[in-house]
């Protein structure tokens, strides 16, 4: 990979939030990293995605886009029913692919539904179809002139792909799509607890040289 124009912005680390003192075994850790692919900021945090206020969420979608657990039935909670209306008349979105809707009652205006596949053991084309599923929500942002966007961790769920295998995946095709499509500005990572933060930086650290 080329690291000429990919250069870190800010890097923390372990750096206490609330209740600073860290004898105290309930201080909070802060953590997030950001760094810069060609125009682009590719950030990664630890969070929940239905509070995140860019302009698109990625959902983790089924491809029958009926709804269900994880990250899907918090989006559709906390989006309310317009977005199930607008996913009835999609109709559906094959393994891989990814559809838009609008984001209902959302900070973010629009939900992109990617659909990632089921883990089979690492065959089956699983990472295709899981880098697929980043790259077609990526231009369903692009052709909406859509700024700034944040991705779950997909398939990592119920659809049981580890994160150590996923995260490559997942950052390895957003970083190139970054580095020849510089109309998206913002990309965020938003990772559901520390095991998925740490499995994303490890790849992020393995790809890109760190301090
Ligand atoms: N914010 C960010 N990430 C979240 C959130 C949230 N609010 N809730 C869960 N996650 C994380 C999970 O920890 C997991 O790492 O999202 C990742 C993806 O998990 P799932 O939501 O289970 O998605 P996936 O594995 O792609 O399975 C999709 O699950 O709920 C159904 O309808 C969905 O059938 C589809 C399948």
């Amino acid at each position: 990979m080329d690291n000429s124009r990919d250069t870190i912005l800010n890097y923390q680390e372990g750096q206490p939030g609330e209740g600073t003192d860290k004898h105290d075994l309930k201080w909070v850790l802060f953590i997030f990293m950001k760094m810069k692919i060609n125009k682009s900021i590719l950030e990664l945090v630890e969070g929940d995605i239905t509070k995140e206020a860019t302009e698109a969420i990625v959902n983790a979608a089924n491809s029958g886009l009926r709804g269900g657990g994880g990250v899907d039935g918090a989006i559709h909670r906390a989006g309310g029913p317009q977005i199930m209306e607008e996913c009835r008349k999609i109709g559906g979105c094959p393994t891989g692919n990814a559809v838009i809707t609008s984001g209902g009652l959302l900070k973010a205006k629009y939900v992109i539904h990617a659909v990632g596949p089921i883990y089979h053991g690492g065959e089956k084309g699983d990472a295709e179809f899981l880098a697929g599923a980043y790259l077609n929500s990526l231009k369903r942002a692009s052709e909406n002139k859509i700024l700034s966007i944040s991705f779950p961790s997909l398939s990592t769920g119920a659809y049981g792909y580890p994160f150590d295998e996923a995260a490559p995946v997942a950052l390895k095709t957003i970083i190139e799509y970054l580095k020849h499509h510089d109309e998206i500005e913002h990309v965020r990572f938003v990772l559901f607890g520390a095991d998925a933060y740490r499995a994303y930086e490890s790849a992020l650290r393995g790809m890109i040289p760190m301090p």
